[in-house]
């Protein structure tokens, strides 16, 4: 290939964070190809980028070889919310673990740059308050969240032996709850702002430091939506963890970043996009159940 121009492969591309980061790329001029297996990620998602010379999409799913030629890997293809993680949690630990050696595997090949979207998941049901990089998590190993916390440990295990046996330039961004357009409607996570810098040869953390409570954000959503919906209190789910508060000290000393987004506005633009999608009809319903 001849051109200049950086190409970037973006797995789960499709899907919510992956999206936004294919269209931050494609409009700072860089070629980006998205691959995804469409499991919980929309065509919709990026088809305002398909007809654009610099944007590629392909169904693939990362447990499988993959052929392409790249600069740069972004490695986000992973289910990420529980109901769709626990739908099929072996397919969920093979993303993450299968998925990471293909993806390894050919950044080395490529001597690409590759970067992880891992989670603070990783941590579990955490000990400490707030979790700083250095916390290694209380994550029961067995039991139905395991398929997506130590998928993604192990996946994380695999990029930092990647750096140290093969001196691979990787990335790995602990990213905490997100939330925005684009979401997949399932979702019941909590806020905070993505960005796709982060460390050589150590992860970094990245989230909204301002804590809320899953009930105060109940309380929010049903005054800031005007629905007529009543909470329903339930036992919470088998290790589900009772609280959670990044530690961002690394990402603001060294990378300079700190969520700029405070709850509310980012609910307003949510419930934006998911009124403007429940008034385009029928469809939603489907995918909601999936
Ligand atoms: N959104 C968050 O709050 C959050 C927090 C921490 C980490 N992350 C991580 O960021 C990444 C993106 O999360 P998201 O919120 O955009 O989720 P998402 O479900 O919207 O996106 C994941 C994408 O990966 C695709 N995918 C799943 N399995 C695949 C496979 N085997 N092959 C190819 N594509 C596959 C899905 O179809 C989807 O498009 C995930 O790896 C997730 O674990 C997200």
């Amino acid at each position: 290939m001849s051109s200049v121009r950086k190409r970037v492969l973006i797995t789960g591309g499709a899907g919510f964070l992956g999206s936004h980061l294919c269209e931050r790329l494609v409009a700072q001029g860089t070629d980006v190809l998205c691959v995804d297996n469409y499991f919980t990620g929309r065509k919709d998602n990026v088809a305002h980028l398909l007809g654009l010379p610099h944007f590629e999409a392909m169904r693939h799913d990362i447990t499988h070889s993959l052929f392409v030629e790249v600069d740069e890997i972004y490695n986000l293809a992973c289910p990420a919310s529980p109901i769709h993680y626990q739908f099929d949690p072996v397919q969920t630990t093979k993303t993450s673990v299968i998925g990471a050696i293909n993806m390894l595997g050919l950044a080395k090949r490529l001597k690409a740059k590759i970067f992880q979207a891992s989670t603070s998941e990783v941590y579990g049901d955490p000990t400490l308050h707030p979790q700083p990089e250095v916390y290694r998590g209380n994550v029961n190993p067995i039991g139905p969240r395991a398929c997506y916390d130590e998928g993604k440990r192990c996946a994380e295990t695999l990029f930092f032996d990647y750096f140290r046996q093969h001196s691979l330039k990787i990335k790995v961004a602990r990213i905490f709850n997100t939330f925005g357009p684009r979401m997949h409607p399932n979702d019941g996570r909590v806020v905070s702002n993505f960005i796709v810098q982060a460390l050589q040869g150590a992860p970094i953390t990245l989230g909204n430091p301002v804590e809320t409570s899953v009930a105060e954000l109940a309380d929010i959503i049903i005054a800031m939506t005007g629905s007529r919906s009543k909470i329903t209190r339930r036992p919470l789910p088998i290790d589900d963890p009772i609280q959670r508060c990044p530690d961002i000290t690394e990402a603001k000393t060294i990378l300079e970043w700190q969520p700029k987004t405070d709850l509310k506005t980012g609910l307003s633009r949510t419930i934006e996009y998911f009124d403007k999608l429940l008034a385009k009809g029928p469809g939603l319903e489907h995918e909601a159940t999936a």
